[in-house]
């Protein structure tokens, strides 16, 4: 009998947006690894819409399982069964990407799981962008009521997770070099940051 698949009506509403603003960034034969792939559905629906590209995705182990229904399911030449990473590792079990992309895990995950995340992003991207959706504050402040509402019930079922502050996780990837590109306003209070790192060669 055939498992149901993995599913986030959240990612089934913000995968075509999302798909549209990584058009303007990625470019053919990028090798993009994505961080905290959850159900998948991005992963399938980007790699989908861009065959050109090769798309990794990861997720820690107890979610790699379940992920990999989605990822097998698809049969996608330019998406592999997707590897177990957890960001407090030091060394990532990947190939050397040209992007890295995650989406509505920096709120999720605790702090130090955010330092950690960004000092791999530094370790395994010599070049190329970084590209993070989801959530975030900007001189304390919640983007909206419904943000704020959301980081309560966040930390309510984690006191480790909560909406980040921009300021902090820009100041993370300037430690390695990264500049921010942009900061895109997406729907449902959301954010699309992208950096890009040059070569120091
Ligand atoms: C809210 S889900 C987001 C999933 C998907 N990216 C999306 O947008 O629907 C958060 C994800 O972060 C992952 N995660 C939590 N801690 C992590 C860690 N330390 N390293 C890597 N992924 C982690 C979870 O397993 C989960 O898949």
């Amino acid at each position: 009998m055939n498992q149901p698949l993995p599913f986030s009506q959240a990612s089934e509403n913000n995968k075509q947006v999302i798909l549209d603003v990584l058009k303007c960034y990625l470019k053919s034969g990028d090798k993009v690894l994505e961080i905290a792939s959850g159900t998948g559905q991005h992963a399938v629906f980007i790699a989908e819409n861009m065959p050109e590209l090769h798309w990794q995705s990861s997720d820690i182990s107890s979610n790699v399982e379940s992920l990999n229904l989605r990822i097998s399911a698809a049969q996608l030449e330019n998406l592999p069964a997707a590897i177990p990473l957890d960001v407090n590792q030091e060394h990532w079990p990947c190939d050397v990407p040209n992007s890295i992309f995650s989406a509505n895990s920096l709120h999720i995950m605790s702090a130090d799981s955010v330092e950690n995340f960004f000092a791999g992003v530094c370790n395994h991207l010599k070049e190329g962008h970084l590209l993070v959706y989801g959530p975030f504050k900007y001189g304390g402040n919640f983007t909206s009521e419904s943000n704020a509402g959301f980081d309560l019930w966040l930390k309510d079922r984690n006191p480790e997770s909560g909406i980040r502050d921009f300021e902090w996780v820009d100041g993370l990837t300037k430690r390695c070099g990264f500049q921010l590109t942009e900061d895109h306003v997406m729907p449902a209070n959301n954010q699309l940051l992208v950096w890009n790192r040059e070569s120091s060669r």
